[in-house]
Formats: structure tokens, C-alpha cells, sequence
């Protein structure tokens, strides 16, 4: 990736400054006397575990949340909007990091809500398509404006986000994990986008837990750690670890964990599978081994473990464990034969969000769990702590509602949840998606410790350097089918992958 080139000897006229703020809620002073500033042009990134505040700040700034205290300036003038409205009306377009989009409506109609195209009052669609057409391509979103959102999977709904921005004509764009669902092929095209647009004057903010992605695009960097913002530097001050060191608040030696531990027999066996647009993949991982599973968005790698999880209809193929062939035709089934899926869209697919979270962790849905018994209240809560310390969720009390964890806290708990249960095959999909580099570790420890108690794992992520990192074996899918195998993954690089992948 290019750096994009850096301010000259004048920085540019300020657009946003945000200056002491701070705002609590029950139990949690989320952010204490923030500081931070975005000028014209210039893409500035906002970094920090999950819970240090950065989406919290941002709400502040665009009329999500109240403050309690501090000052924000809109090129220079005091601003305090009430609404999101108010913000968007000022020019401030937000990418949330959850999706805000209507799921009943079309793509175009989503993209233009609010601004749509008339014509002698009646409303446009045919212009609207096309635009949004338009638009989707400029992103490399190869569907059809036409669809319902509801059809989409969850990297298109981002790029549906990004559309509907870029369509308001912002001139500052505010983007927490943009990328946490977009595959390297789709985070390029989004980042020269990024850049066309800075250079036209924009201001991004770039909220990320992906660091080469920041290091890559920021001209400045703040780091935030326990709500304070601790500092504010050009990126070109900082190495990568020395980032990291700043937003965890210790010294950090290793990126990736990797133990070596025995690989057993053949634990599962999937042959000629089939289903959606899944085609004829077969493949096998053993007791104790990490498998990969890499592939541009679309390549069918969420697909293929839908289907072995029994999520969705399987076409053709057999599914063995332990040599025996099973009967998989619900997850129900998938998780009494002791195989679990840890899917992408954890929001959608699993928490409560106005559950508390102990009730999220101890919903009894798993039968295998059930049988474990949830009679003894005290081994419950005792799970639950070691869970919590285990994964290091930030949380406020255990009766707290899911919907106030910060993003990444969320996926912790889910993964969490899972975690409990008596399986023998785990998938996990995009695990690391959204938490943080200290939280990524931990799942990264946490993978080698079920590796390490004969379970068989798969993988699927979009970050290559990850799969790279903790795998044994990575598969390669393109278009539904395996496309290649990396056996040798200690001296493969990504861009061996990315060959096989396009
Ligand atoms: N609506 C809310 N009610 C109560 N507490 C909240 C609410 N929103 C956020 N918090 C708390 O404020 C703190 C900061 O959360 P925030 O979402 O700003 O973190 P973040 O830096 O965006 O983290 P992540 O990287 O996980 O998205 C967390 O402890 C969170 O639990
Ligand atoms: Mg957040």
C-alpha cells in the first residue's frame, strides 16, 4: 500500500476540535477529557482496545450521545447537535459500527434515503439504480442495487454503508471498523476511494483495530486508552509495536501465538459438498490441527460452513466425524454431534442485545450444555468470571445489557458463550473481527488451547498475516470451490494466497 503523501510545511484549515470531553454512564466513565482535532484533507485515525471510548466519542460528535462535558468546534464554531440528523445536516456523514441500514429496502433506496431523486415529485428509481450502480462499482460491490438489503451478506451491507455516505456529499466522513467485514480486495478499493476523497478536501475519521490498515492510510494517529486520549502523533512517529504498547499500556513482544501440539487422526471429514453456491468441496481437518480457510468475500467460505453446520440446505456430500457418517440437516443436529460454528454476523445471529449480559451467557440453547447442568448456581457465575477475566470483557456488572458493551466486548461475550460447549469440531468465522490487538492475542492462545485439547479447528479470516500466524494447513476457496491448499504455511506469504484466491 502507498502512503498517501503528507501535509506540506502549512496544516490545513481544522474541520473538527474536540477538546476535554467526557461523558459517563451508569457505572462506566466511558470517556474522561478527550482531545482531538481533524483537519481538511487529512485522514486521522482513532485507536484503542475495545471499551477505551472511541465509539463513545464519535457518538458524542455526531449527536448520538450528550456530553457531560468539553467543547466541540465545527471550523470553529461551537457546535452541540442533538441528533444524527443534525450532524448529517452539518455535513458529518457516519459510518456506524453497527449497520444502520433498512433491511427491507432496496440497496439504491437505502444509498439515496433522505436524499432521494425526483422528478416533478415522483420519485426517480431508474436514476436511483443507477447512481447507486455507479456507486457500488466505484466500491467493487458487484450486486444489484436492486435487492433488498436483507438479501445481502454482511461485507456488502458494509459497502452498502460506505455507498450512502460517499452519495450525502460530507465533506467528514466518520468510520468506526469500516473494514472489519471487507476482504483485502474490497479494503483496496475502499482505501483509494479513501484517498480520492481526502484529497478532495475530506476529513476521515478512521476508527480501526486492523494496524497495518491504519498505519497505511493516517496522516496522524490518536491513541486512546481508558477513555483519556493519550496522545495525538504523525504516523510516520510510530512503529507498529510501539502502537500497540500505547494503546494496551504494556510492552508487547509477539503478534501471533502458535504452539506446537500433536496432530491426531482425522477428526472431520467433509466430501463433495455442495449447496448455494458451494461446489464440490471436500476437505479434512484432524484432532489438534488449525485449519484456514482463506478467500476473497463471496468465495463461498462463510457458505461452506453454514452448510456443514447444518445452517443451510445441503445440496450434496457427506459429512463424517470420527469416521462416522452424519446426519446434519439443522444446527441443532450439527451441535449434538459435537460441531460448532462461531459465525461472522455474531450480532445477528446470537446476542440478546437487551438481555443481560449473564443471561446471554448462560442462555441454556445448547443441549450438550444442558446436560453439564446449570443446577449449581455458584459453578455458573464462577465459569462466568473465569470467562470474562479469561477474554479480559470490559463490562460494568454482570447484569448489565448487551447492547452496552462496546462493539468488541459483544463478540467476547458471544465467543464466550460458545466456548462452553462440549464440541469436537469448532469453526470459527472471522473470529478476530472488530476486537483488539491485546483481545486478538487472547483468542489467538485461546484457539491454541482447544487445538491443543485434540479438538479440530477451522479458521476463516480475512487476514491473511492472521491465518499465516496460527494455522497448520490454510485451504484457499475461489468461487464456491477449494482453489488451492498451502501446506508449507511457515514460509507462505499473502500474496501466495491472494494468487490462488483471484
Ligand atoms: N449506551 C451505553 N450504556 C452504558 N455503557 C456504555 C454505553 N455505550 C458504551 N458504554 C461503555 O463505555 C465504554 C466505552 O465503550 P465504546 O463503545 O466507546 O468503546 P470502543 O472504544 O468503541 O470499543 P470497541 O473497539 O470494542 O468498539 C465501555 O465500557 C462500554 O461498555
Ligand atoms: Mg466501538
Amino acid at each position: 500500500m502507498n502512503l498517501p503523501s503528507k501535509a506540506k510545511s502549512d496544516p490545513k484549515p481544522c474541520l473538527v476540535e474536540i477538546e476535554g470531553i467526557s461523558k459517563s454512564f451508569p457505572g462506566v466513565h466511558a470517556v474522561r477529557a478527550a482531545n482531538y482535532g481533524l483537519r481538511e484533507g487529512e485522514i486521522h485515525a482513532l485507536v484503542g482496545e475495545n471499551g477505551a471510548g472511541k465509539s463513545t466519542l464519535i457518538k458524542i460528535l455526531t449527536g448520538v450521545h450528550r456530553r457531560d462535558r468539553g467543547e466541540i468546534r465545527l471550523r470553529g464554531r461551537p457546535v452541540s447537535f442533538r441528533t444524527p440528523l443534525e450532524a448529517q445536516q452539518a455535513g458529518i456523514a457516519t459510518i456506524y459500527q453497527e449497520f444502520t441500514l433498512v433491511p427491507f429496502l432496496s440497496v439504491a433506496a437505502n444509498i439515496f434515503l433522505g436524499h432521494e431523486f425526483t422528478e416533478r415529485g415522483l420519485l426517480n428509481h431508474r436514476r436511483e439504480r443507477r447512481e447507486a450502480a455507479a456507486l457500488l462499482d466505484r466500491l467493487g460491490g458487484n450486486f444489484d442495487p436492486a435487492v433488498t438489503v436483507s438479501e445481502l451478506t454482511v461485507a456488502q451491507q458494509q459497502i452498502v454503508e460506505i455507498a450512502r455516505a460517499i452519495a450525502r456529499h460530507s465533506n467528514i466522513l466518520v468510520m468506526d471498523e469500516p473494514t472489519a467485514a471487507l476482504a483485502p480486495r474490497e479494503v483496496f478499493n475502499l482505501f483509494d476511494l479513501l484517498r480520492e476523497l481526502a484529497g478532495q478536501g475530506m476529513g476521515i475519521i478512521f476508527i480501526s483495530h486492523r494496524l497495518d490498515e491504519v498505519l497505511a492510510m493516517a496522516q496522524r494517529i490518536t491513541v486512546m486508552r481508558d477513555g483519556v486520549t493519550i496522545a495525538t502523533r504523525p504516523t510516520a512517529d510510530y512503529t507498529r509495536l510501539e502502537l500497540i504498547e500505547q494503546m494496551v499500556g504494556r510492552s508487547i513482544e509477539q503478534e501471533y501465538f502458535k504452539d506446537k501440539v500433536p496432530i491426531g487422526k482425522t477428526c472431520l471429514e467433509v466430501m463433495n459438498l455442495g449447496g448455494g453456491m458451494v461446489r464440490d468441496v471436500s476437505f479434512s481437518v484432524r484432532c489438534g490441527e488449525i485449519l484456514g480457510l482463506a478467500g476473497l468475500m463471496g468465495a463461498g467460505r462463510t457458505e461452506a460452513a453454514r452448510l456443514i453446520f447444518g445452517a443451510d440446505p445441503r445440496k450434496s456430500g457427506a459429512i463424517l466425524l470420527n469416521g462416522h457418517q452424519l446426519d446434519i440437516s439443522s444446527p441443532h443436529d450439527a451441535i449434538e454431534r459435537g460441531i460448532c460454528l462461531l459465525p461472522e454476523d455474531r450480532k445477528a445471529q446470537g446476542l440478546i442485545l437487551s438481555a443481560s449480559i449473564k443471561d446471554n451467557f448462560a442462555l441454556p440453547n445448547l443441549k450438550s450444555w444442558s446436560r453439564l447442568g446449570w443446577i449449581y448456581q455458584r459453578r455458573e457465575k464462577e465459569r462466568f468470571s473465569d470467562r470474562v477475566n479469561g477474554l479480559n470483557i470490559r463490562l460494568a456488572s454482570q447484569d448489565q445489557r448487551a447492547e452496552e458493551l462496546s462493539g468488541g466486548n459483544q463478540q467476547k461475550l458471544l465467543i464466550a458463550r460458545w466456548l462452553e460447549a462440549n464440541t469436537e469440531v469448532i469453526i470459527f468465522d472471522e473470529p478476530t473481527r472488530g476486537i483488539d490487538v491485546g483481545a486478538k492475542y487472547e483468542m489467538y492462545l485461546l484457539i491454541g488451547r482447544l487445538a491443543a485439547q485434540g479438538k479440530a479447528i477451522i479458521v476463516i479470516s480475512s487476514e491473511l498475516p492472521e491465518l499465516l500466524g496460527i494455522c497448520d494447513r490454510i485451504l484457499v476457496m475461489r468461487r464456491g470451490r477449494i482453489a488451492g491448499e498451502i501446506i508449507d504455511v511457515g514460509s507462505a506469504t499473502p500474496e501466495a494466497i491472494m494468487t490462488l484466491a483471484v
